[in-house]
């Protein structure tokens, strides 16, 4: 990694430089301005939700005379307070901003109150009488697919013949993997400040990775045109894909108030309240039937998605397709069925997060290989490698996009040298031999990716870039910064087209009337959209100062160079600074805007065949842990991960964005436990029962490195990759570390049954499982896992 900052053409900071976050400084002073650090307009006013306590039922009466009286209270809202849509859903129609007639979970908003102070605007949002006639309420994916209950219909994607290549296989096996769900756990939480402009005009600033669908859904919930309201974010602490769709409730019950008192609103959400609230990571279950070879290879697969959607669509349609597109991870199904239910159920509507369905479905046949791997009595990795999409053959997706640059064998031959895989597993299993209360687990999983919002409209980008007289720009794209480092990333690129140092560029707010229509920042594809779209406006403008420079020095334009913040005729130059000002004395356009789509994606949802996909991000992650297996506590000692960023645009960033992701990913796999109780109630609600990891979780040895690669096959920035999602992926490793310490408690005979999150509790249950299935049926010792039961072949 290289850490001098100066880039290729002699400026500080182009492409490629290892450059800090731009605002790292700012975080660790505490300057940072996020939306509540805002400087507060006088008469600024506080909102709170008044929150259902039912999960499903009737809404027979609001009585808000309470609310009204309580001290400091400027004014309610209510459904009837809505003169536009009463709906802020970002795909369906469906997600009210008060509930009216009907609650669908316990949390649901009925109502929403403005006061003088925060504290006496919460207390009052309280106060509400409201009369309930219940319903009952289905609250898993199980019991909505059960009851045929869902948000939207029920998808099939088919390749070959999977039934027939299954009943004729040697070895069939069936079973079941269940994963949680993950609150995203930003440390900002939700939050927007609406402030009334003149002739009903409104600027509301809000922490979301998607201003321009909450500028949409604050006018249509005001009746205004879209023109007339502006959505402005500097910076998130954090989104995760929790504020791709969700922050627009936040925003338009702040919106409504503000329109309603004429006075500058602000609605900060509570944590506990922001958990409640606010849609997770979807939890799901997996049911496989696989049929396979002697060699551990996929004959055919039939495999049955059920997830919790909660109680609207949101994004669940989009989630639920990438969990269908990421159910063969890496491995080629020649034979394969899948069915995608998506659950409605009386919890909170459940939206994106890091991966967006991608995690679950490689999960799921993460497990079928292992249970394979189990089943044989082989090394997993030696049944994953079996199954590995090939580069020049066996190299067509499930859905019919052929992979051009599969990068995973090299990956994982380097991780297996790097880590000593062999040589550890070996010592492993032989101190677990003489060990019988500590055993330890070591598992390799790959990782591979789609990016590209799957909603192909969606990859697109434009940018606004400004030069001053005195040499400095100011930048801005439809991208938002949540601490990803995009920001950092689009500004190297405008550095790097102008040969201009980092530091002269003014990074700007994302901000709705500067670039207008953008995409959420999500799908990891923030700097490959905003940054193909800076790269644009940067050429326009180095092409018209191009010209003002050949004009000049009296040579064509093709003769001038940039380098080094200055502009080049052969041996003559001048400051970049002074080519701007003559530009403007020219009457030059010193202001441009530049746009990107994605070029070649395209697919058909009917037939489920295309290119859904620009390209692939690829990596692997080998993971020790070390169990008790008297009380189910244990650790991960050791992680090594290669990672592929093609050539990367920053280092730095994307190390910290590997890092990260992994270990968000091995907190949902281990220790994030939501837990509802009967009545649908969220009872993990804030950091004292929901156990995030934190710094001291974080693996004692983790050996990070960036693939040596010869950069993205297809002209992606730079030919750069998309990092933000698919490290997180690589936890799963972890998961899989943790069922080889488990399995070797019964002489790794047996396929662990266990679920995720693997919390010590799971692992202790696991353990007693697995021992009492052992003493039990020892003829039957070659069971797979969950439920699952060997079918005679
Ligand atoms: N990194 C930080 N620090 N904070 C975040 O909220 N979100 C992730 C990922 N990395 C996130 C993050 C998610 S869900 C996505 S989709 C990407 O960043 C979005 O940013 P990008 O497209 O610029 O990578
Ligand atoms: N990823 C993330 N967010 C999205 C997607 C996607 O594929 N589609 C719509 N929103
Ligand atoms: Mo990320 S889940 O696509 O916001």
């Amino acid at each position: 990694m290289t850490r001098d900052d100066t880039g290729t053409k002699g400026a500080r900071g182009g492409v490629g430089v290892a450059l800090p976050h731009d605002s790292s400084r700012l975080h660790v002073r505490g300057e940072a301005d996020y939306t509540d650090d805002i400087p507060e307009v006088r008469g600024t006013l506080h909102a709170a939700i008044g929150l259902c306590e039912r999960a499903h039922a009737r809404i027979v009466a609001l009585d808000l005379a309470k609310v009204a009286a309580a001290p400091g209270v400027v004014a309610i809202a209510t459904a009837e307070d809505i003169p536009g849509a009463n709906n802020y859903g970002p795909v369906v129609a469906d997600d009210p901003i008060f509930a009216t007639t009907l609650v669908q979970y316990h949390g649901q908003s009925l109502f929403a109150v403005a006061a003088r102070t925060v504290r006496q605007a919460r207390q009052a949002a309280r106060l509400a009488a409201v009369q309930y006639e219940d319903l009952p309420p289905i609250l898993t994916a199980e019991a909505a697919r059960d009851a045929q209950s869902f948000v939207l219909p029920t998808e099939r994607l088919v390749r070959g013949d999977p039934r027939r290549a299954i009943d004729a296989a040697p070895h069939r096996l069936r079973g079941r993997a269940r994963m949680g769900g993950q609150d995203q756990f930003y440390l900002e939480g939700m939050i927007a400040y609406a402030l009334p402009g003149e002739d009903g005009t409104l600027r509301v600033h809000c922490s979301t990775q998607h201003p321009g669908e909450v500028q949409m859904q604050v006018a249509h919930a005001l009746a205004l045109p879209v023109a007339d309201v502006v959505v402005l974010c500097r910076r998130m602490g954090g989104g995760f894909g929790g504020k791709e769709s969700q922050p627009g409730l936040f925003a338009c019950v702040a919106a409504l108030l503000a329109r309603k008192t004429g006075r500058p609103v602000k609605l900060r959400v509570d944590r506990d309240d922001d958990m409640v609230m606010t849609g997770k990571r979807h939890d799901f279950v997996t049911e496989y039937d696989v049929g396979f070879d002697d060699a551990g290879r996929i004959l055919g697969i039939e495999l049955a998605l059920a997830s919790r959607c909660g109680y609207s669509a949101d994004l669940s349609g989009a989630i639920n397709d990438r969990a269908m597109l990421h159910s063969d991870n890496c491995y080629y199904l020649e034979n394969v069925g899948i069915v995608s239910y998506r659950g409605k159920t009386h919890t909170v509507s459940n939206t994106a997060f890091r991966g967006f369905g991608g995690p679950q479905g490689m999960v799921g046949i993460e497990q079928v290989i292992d249970d394979i791997a189990r089943h044989l009595d082989a090394d997993p990795l030696a049944v994953r490698k079996a199954n590995f999409y090939g580069t020049a053959e066996r190299n067509v997706t499930h859905y019919g996009q052929t992979l051009v640059d599969n990068v995973i064998h090299p990956i994982v031959a380097e991780l297996e040298a790097a880590s000593e895989y062999a040589r550890r597993r070996r010592e492993i299993r032989a101190q677990n031999a003489a060990n019988p209360y500590v055993k330890r687990g070591i598992a390799l999983t790959p990782v591979k990716f789609g990016i590209s919002f799957t909603a192909t409209h969606l990859n697109q980008a434009g940018c606004l870039l400004h030069v001053y007289t005195d040499g400095t720009l100011q930048l801005n794209h439809g991208g938002t910064e949540m601490g990803q480092g995009l920001f950092i990333k689009v500004a190297q690129v405008v550095a790097e087209e102008l040969s201009v140092d980092v530091d002269r560029i003014r990074i700007t707010a994302s901000d709705t009337s500067r670039v207008p229509n953008a995409s959420a920042t999500a799908a990891s594809s923030g700097s490959d959209l905003n940054g193909k779209a800076a790269q644009a406006a940067a050429r326009t403008l180095k092409a018209r100062l191009a010209g003002v420079a050949a004009q000049h020095f009296g040579v064509a334009p093709e003769a001038i160079a940039f380098r080094a913040n200055r502009v080049h005729a052969g041996d003559r130059s001048l400051p970049f600074a002074e080519v701007a000002r003559l530009a403007w004395l020219a009457r030059v356009s010193l202001s441009a805007t530049g746009f990107y789509r994605t070029p070649k994606i395209g697919y058909d949802r009917k037939t489920w065949r295309g290119m859904p996909f620009y390209y692939f991000c690829y990596g692997a992650a080998v993971s020790e842990v070390i169990v008790d297996t008297l009380t189910g506590e244990n650790r991960v000692v050791r992680v090594d991960i290669v990672h592929d960023v093609g050539t990367s645009l920053n280092p730095a960033v994307d190390m910290g964005q590997i890092e990260g992701g992994f270990v968000q990913g091995v907190g949902w796999l281990t220790t994030e436990e939501l837990w509802w109780n009967d009545e649908g109630k969220l009872m993990t609600h804030a950091p004292s029962t929901y156990k995030i990891p934190v710094a001291s979780d974080v693996p004692a040895e983790f050996n990070v490195r960036i693939f040596e690669s010869q950069g993205n096959a297809e002209d992606a920035i730079h030919r750069s990759k998309a990092v933000g999602e698919p490290p997180l992926m690589l936890g799963i490793s972890v998961l899989h570390a943790l069922r080889d310490a488990i399995a070797a408690t019964a002489g790794y005979t047996l396929s662990p049954r266990l679920d995720a999150p693997a919390t010590a509790e799971a692992v202790l249950a696991s353990i007693d499982e697995l021992r009492a299935r052992r003493a039990q049926a020892p003829a039957a010792a070659r069971d797979a896992s969950q439920a699952s039961a060997k079918v005679a072949s």
